[in-house]
Parts: C-alpha cells; structure tokens; sequence
C-alpha cells in the first residue's frame, strides 16, 4: 500500500517507518526542509537508536521517501497518516496553524478515495474542523490515536497495546484494518470522538496515577514510609497495576502535561469540570519543590551552595528536554541563589541553549566536583552504575536528593552519603 505520513517527528517518523517494515511504501512529508535532508540521508534529528537503524534499513529497501513540497509526490495515495504537532496557544486552545496547512495541502494535491488517519492528539472541535473540511465523497476520515513512549518509539508502535480505529466511515475502517493486519494487538473499532476520548483519558489517567504515588510519597514522608514497599503492597493488586508507580519529582515531557492542561481547558468550555485531572496537574506543578524543602532541610541557607543536577530531559533514554521537571527545578534552584552544575548524558548541549548561568557538561564526576549535594532529577539507567565512592570523594558536602528513588540508598548510606529520596524511608 501506498501511505503518505504528515509530519515527521516520533510518532509520524515511527509509524511511517513500522509501516515500512510491513511491506509498504511510505512517502514523508515535513515542511521544515532541514528535516528532510537529514532524513533523507538517513539521519534522525532526535535520539532513538532502534528508529534511526530501521530508518537506515528502510531507506536501503527503497521503502521510504522524503519529501518538502507535497506536490512532488507523484503516486497515487491509499491513506495519509495526519503526525503533525498540535501545540496549546497560551489561552489554551490548540494552535490550528499546521492542522489548517495540512488540510489545505491535501485537499490539493490528493483527491480520490484518500483514508485520512489522524494520528495528532486533537480535540473533539479540531476533529469537527477536520470533518467539516474534508467534506466530499473522496476523503474517509478516522482518528487513529498513537500511544508510543519516547525511548521506545518503534518497539511500541510495532508492538502496540491496542489499535484504537475511530470511524463512521466504512471505507476507512476497511482500509485501516487491512494497513493493521500484521499488527499482533487487539483492534478497537469505535466512533472518531470516543477514540479521540480514550488517547485523553489514557494520557490523563497516567499522569494522575503518577501524581497519586507522589501525593503517597509526600505523607510517607512525613509519616515515616517507605514509598517502595507501599508501590509494591497496592502494585502486586491486579485492578491497580505495579507500572507508573514510580514516586519522583513529577512527570513531564511533550504529551502528559499538555494533554492534560488541553482537555481541562477543552471541557471547561462545555461547562464540565474535570477535578481529578486538574488536581493530577496541580500536584505535579509543585512536586519539584519537595527538593528545595529536602535541601533547606539539610543545608540551612542555599544562597551560594553548590548543587549538582544529574539529568536534563524529561525521563532517561531520550534527549527530549520538552516540559522537563529538571529544568523547572534548576530555575527554582537559581532564584534560591544556588550556584548550579548540570549534567545530562544527551541533552547536555540542547541544555546549554535554555540555562544560562550554569555548568553543563554529559561528565557526571566533573559535574560532582565541589558541590554540596546532588540532586537526581532524571531517571538516567546510567545513574545507578556510577563510580559512587569517587562522587562522594569529588563532592565538598555528602547529600544526595534522589528525585527518582533510582539509587541504592544502602550502597550511599555506607559510603557516608546522606541520602534523601521521595517518600523514601
Ligand atoms: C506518554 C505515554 O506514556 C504514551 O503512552 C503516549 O503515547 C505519549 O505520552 C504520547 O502521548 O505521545 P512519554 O511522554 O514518552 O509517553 O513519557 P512517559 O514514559 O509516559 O513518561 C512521562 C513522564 O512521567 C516522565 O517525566 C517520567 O519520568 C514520569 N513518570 C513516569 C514518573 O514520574 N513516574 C512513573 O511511574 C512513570
């Protein structure tokens, strides 16, 4: 099958990419023309090692293509996959600009019997948007929603959790089927608004979950838990679930947060109040801060100690520093007039573009040297591995504030650490 993808960051490039493992053609298109020349040779602009070797494969098998103008795209078309970003304007509605260009775009160069799958996180309005301006026998519309984690991009978008199928459209349904049927994952065929509801109510869900074990992290804290027994004690009960129960600092990235800010502000203007989720993103808000009370609480005045951040982007595996709670944390840590080192495996030189004023550098023991605590921000694999008794030698003070209840609090405390997780006992 012929498929065209529209937009090229991870779920347009890993769903274009898994489709051309399955024997399709796959045409990419990306405005920005920066991109396509780097993919075109073969390069990802983003980090995600199994993508970047199956885009190499792909490009070898002559399965993939990359286009910058739409109209060079000279084959006839079974389905375009919609993967363009739908960032929130500061009112809090969706910023429609690309969405629009996109519409237009296919409306002119594409026209007979197309499958439109809409792949972008959009609300139900968007939707009628996109509806009402595909009007015509021609286009077949569905909602399609993508549920990948970044660091595991292509893993999950060829070993999904489910296919959800969002159609009034019988062509559309038909086809879609066909395009998922070596996708070993229980298909969902259902309407385009209660698709739409389910990537919201998906990504909502997790982020409250996380905001909850933070909330039993906060208590068992000041009541002397331990949040790791207490994650395990309610996990091992199958109708909880032991996954995104990690207590920390709180979630970040470009999909929890926003969703969750968009479908707030998009039931508030159909007069329904979304309580649960509004608090989810309000104890998130002020998670981070739990660091800056921990390092008050051991350090007396910050003003001119030296704390040194492990962790820049927004989770481990990934480069991307969207929303990430570490770089809100190292402002806070600035405005309490710290003197702040930082360091990040990958996005260490993104970093040095936002934080100025600060030591950054992908070296964790250079990072250490002379502080007075550590602060984990990021959960890092790397983290747990270090040389600690060299950290511990580098550093002027022994504190460490382990913002993700990765390290082995044992292990520090006897190298003369004094270790502080999150709800940790
Ligand atoms: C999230 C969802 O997990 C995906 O299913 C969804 O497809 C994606 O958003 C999207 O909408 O595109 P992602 O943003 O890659 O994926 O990141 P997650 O792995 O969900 O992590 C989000 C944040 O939560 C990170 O900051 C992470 O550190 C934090 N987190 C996660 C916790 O603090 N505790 C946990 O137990 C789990």
């Amino acid at each position: 099958m012929n498929i065209l993808i529209i937009g090229t960051g991870y779920v347009g490039l890993a769903t274009g990419i898994a489709l051309a493992l399955k024997s399709n053609k796959v045409y990419f298109f990306d405005k920005d023309k920066e991109k396509i020349k780097h993919l075109s040779s073969g390069q990802l602009f983003f980090y995600e090692p199994d993508l970047q070797s199956a885009l190499e494969k792909a490009i070898s098998n002559n399965r993939v293509y990359f286009f910058d103008m739409l109209d060079k795209v000279n084959e006839k078309v079974d389905a375009v996959f919609l993967c363009i970003g739908t960032p929130v304007l500061k009112n809090g509605k969706t910023d429609l600009k690309n969405i629009k260009q996109a519409v237009c775009d296919i409306k002119k160069y594409f026209g007979q019997d197309i499958v439109i799958a809409v792949k972008s996180t959009i609300n139900p309005d968007v939707f009628e948007f996109i509806k009402r301006e595909f009007n015509s026998n021609n286009f077949h519309i569905a909602v399609n929603p993508e549920f990948l984690r970044e660091g595991n991009a292509l893993k999950d978008t060829l070993n999904p959790s489910r296919i959800v199928i969002g159609t009034e459209d019988n062509y559309a349904k038909s086809m879609l089927n066909n395009i998922y049927r070596d996708f070993d994952a229980p298909k969902i065929f259902t309407d385009p608004i209660s698709a739409i509801l389910i990537k919201y109510a998906s990504n909502t869900f997790l982020a409250t979950k996380i905001s909850f074990i933070n909330e039993i992290a906060n208590l068992s804290d000041n009541v002397g838990g331990d949040i790791d027994d207490i994650a395990l004690g309610i996990g091992l009960d199958p109708r909880i679930g032991k996954d995104f129960l990690k207590a920390g600092i709180g979630f970040g990235g470009s999909c929890l947060p926003k969703d969750a800010k968009n479908v707030i502000h998009f039931s508030r203007s159909k007069n329904i109040n979304l309580g649960i989720i509004k608090e989810a993103v309000l104890i998130n808000d002020t998670q981070f801060l739990v660091v800056i009370e921990k390092l008050k609480e051991n350090l007396g005045n910050l003003k001119g100690k030296v704390v040194a951040v492990l962790g820049l982007s927004f989770k481990g595996g990934t480069d991307d520093l969207r929303d990430s709670i570490s770089i809100k944390l190292i402002n806070e840590l600035l405005r309490e007039g710290i003197i702040v080192r930082a360091q990040d495996y990958l996005s260490y030189e993104k970093a040095k573009e936002i934080l100025k004023g600060v030591f950054i550098s992908n070296d964790v023991y250079m990072t250490a040297k002379g502080a007075d605590a550590i602060v984990i921000a990021t959960d890092w694999k790397e983290y747990p591995k270090a040389d600690w008794k060299k950290i511990r030698n580098l550093m002027k003070g022994n504190l460490i504030i382990d913002g993700r209840n990765i390290l082995d609090k044992e292990n520090l405390k006897n190298l003369g650490f004094t270790y502080k997780g999150i709800g940790r006992k």
